[in-house]
């Protein structure tokens, strides 16, 4: 959550313009407000524009200049204003703060500030950072001055200080993300790599306890224990430009959703001694846990049940739950921590109390240079490129066919896990055609003025009801429920009226029937019944028929749910990328 984006050395001299190019970039990590400082060489103090809401087609008055530092905000401490829009100056005027996170001291530091007179501006934790970075370089130089404030800082951060008078900006981090980008000659401070990927792919993920100091002479890196300078180690990413461009789709969902007829099939590209040397640890009786957060939570809950098929006893625990199951961990236990970002703070408190009890950590991850890589003891990497949409789809699928493949290793059907994935790109490219798309719009025509949607689905087909459901509510704001085919009968069908509609998720597996009675049951109660499914069946008034793909149809049951959540988004005025209240990356409990 939040964005941050600065430059030094704007070539077009133009670095508000290029600062806000890129927070649009970022605009998925936090859009309650947007804000940009310049130092602008005609004036004494630093120039500042923010103000509430998306960035979305929002211009800059700001001079030019070619250093500028800017922010997107996910709100935590203070409400939505412009006032508390960021970046935050101290009472100079010659020093901006912006920052992702939480000041969880901010209070008692707050107090100690106004006793010295400073003035507030804002209710957030953030202008404290700038106060406090005002007073300690009354008598020490600006690096030490933020160094030690940030010190002082308790919780997950990640600050960058725009200083007028050194003319840099001076980052650290300690939990949240930062990545600085090298071009020639012009030098970016990001939470994330797509905002200057159309300059360099040249980076350096920053860890915990580094800071960096972009002025312009380069890119120093410094421990921000010791003060001392660090080597600076950067590496080159394989991500292209049109990775983090919409390429003609009206929206970056639409292109992820569509990108998975590629992306799961890589999957593939999996690294196979990796996947053998876990594989034979499962086999010997390690016990399997499988964790993460909101969709990573149903990857990991679907891997259950590929599991389960193989006769393996995994554990499914949301990252917010994981706490009281804790204390069955030890040294004969992989954790696989599921997690698109890498950066989700609940994932990473649970991933911390497993390696404080022993546990192996897998990481099975999307996006690159994040805090839980750097402590899972293995990375599976999943390789669906920059996830921009808020709203979590190929970063999904790959997690699940790679952890399905996984499984096929464990009971060594590697290659036939691979030709049976391989197999899922070609059929699901066919299946995707103008037709199905059609089917589906006039579907989500039909259900637009709906305000509550039911799911059902058993087995494997459960935990593809979660997702599909949560795909509708985040995309569309409709309220869709999922249940386990047998559940919704204890209690919920007194809900079910004359044309509620009702999804059922099913594949041709050993539930089936059991599931169209579940369809049964709710359709004499004037249920309409949406099959998701590849069969047809006297119980479905409306069909969205998949291809049959075995185990695997739960992959296009799911692909449903993400374009319906899509189009019926658009038809509702909703923003698909990036919905209300949502940020991709929660990096605060
Ligand atoms: C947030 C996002 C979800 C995402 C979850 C976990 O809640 O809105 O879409 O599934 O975080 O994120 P992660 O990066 O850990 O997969």
């Amino acid at each position: 959550m939040c964005g941050i984006f600065g430059i030094i050395n704007d070539k077009k001299n133009q670095a508000a313009n290029t600062v806000l190019d890129g927070l649009k970039k970022l605009e998925y990590r936090g859009y309650d407000s947007w804000g940009i400082s310049i130092i602008d060489e005609g004036k004494n103090q630093i120039q500042v524009d923010k103000h509430i809401g998306k960035i979305g087609e929002a211009k800059t008055n700001l001079p030019p200049g070619k250093i500028a530092l800017g922010h997107t905000r996910w709100a935590t401490h203070g409400g939505v204003t412009d006032n508390n829009a960021h970046p935050h100056l101290d009472c100079t005027k010659k020093i901006a703060v912006i920052h992702n996170g939480i000041v969880e001291n901010y209070q008692e530091l707050k107090e100690e500030l106004l006793v010295k007179d400073h003035k507030f501006i804002s209710e957030t934790d953030t202008e404290v950072i700038a106060h406090l970075i005002e007073e300690k370089s009354k008598s020490k130089s600006i690096k030490e001055a933020i160094f030690e404030t940030f010190k002082l800082l308790r919780g997950s951060n990640a600050i960058a200080v725009l200083d007028f008078t050194s003319q840099a900006i001076i980052a650290c981090r300690n939990g949240s993300p930062l990545v600085v980008g090298i071009g020639s000659d012009q030098y970016f401070l990001a939470s994330d790599v797509p905002a200057f990927l159309k300059e360099t792919n040249k980076v350096y993920f920053l860890n915990d306890g580094d800071a960096v100091i972009l002025s312009n002479s380069g890119i120093k890196l410094f421990n921000i224990e010791t003060g001392k300078e660090k080597n600076l180690i950067s590496q080159i990413l394989d991500w292209k430009l049109e990775d983090a461009e919409k390429n003609g789709f009206p929206h970056f969902l639409l292109k992820e959703i569509y990108e998975q007829l590629k992306t799961i099939p890589k999957t593939t590209s999996i690294n196979e001694k990796q996947i053998k040397e876990l594989s034979e640890k499962i086999k010997s009786g390690y016990k399997v846990i499988l964790t993460g957060c909101g969709t990573a939570s149903y990857c990991a809950l679907a891997t259950k049940y590929f599991f389960a098929q193989i006769g393996i006893d995994a554990q499914a625990i949301p990252s917010y739950e994981f706490m009281p199951f804790s204390k069955f961990i030890d040294e004969k236990t992989i954790v696989f921590a599921i997690s698109q970002s890498g950066e989700t703070a609940d994932t990473l408190i649970a991933v911390k109390e497993a390696k404080k009890r022993g546990a192996e950590i897998i990481a099975v991850i999307n996006a690159r240079g994040s805090t839980l890589e750097r402590l899972a003891d293995t990375v599976l990497s999943v390789g669906a490129g920059p996830e921009i949409a808020v709203v979590s789809t190929k970063a999904f699928t790959s997690q699940l066919a790679t952890l399905y493949l996984l499984t096929t290793a464990v009971t060594d059907r590697l290659e036939e896990g691979k030709v049976k994935i391989i197999n899922l790109g070609k059929v699901l490219t066919k299946w995707l055609d103008v037709q199905s798309i059609k089917r589906l719009v006039s579907l989500a025509k039909r259900l637009m003025d709906e305000e509550h949607i039911y799911l059902i689905g058993k087995h494997i087909n459960y935990p593809a009801t979660l997702e599909f459901a949560l795909k509708i509510k985040e995309t569309s704001y409709v309220h869709a429920e999922p249940f386990s085919a047998g559940e919704l009968k204890h209690g919920v069908i007194t809900l079910i009226q004359k044309g509620t509609p009702c999804f059922v998720l099913a594949s041709n597996d050993e539930v089936k029937d059991e599931v169209l009675s579940s369809a049964a049951e709710i359709k004499a109660r004037g249920g309409l019944i949406i099959g998701v499914a590849p069969f047809e069946s006297n119980e479905f008034d409306v069909l969205i028929k998949t291809p049959d793909l075995g185990d695997l149809t739960v992959f296009a049951n799911i692909i449903v749910g993400q374009l319906l959540g899509y189009y019926l988004g658009v038809g509702r005025g909703a923003d698909p990328d990036k919905p209300r209240n949502l940020a991709k990356s929660v990096t605060v409990k």
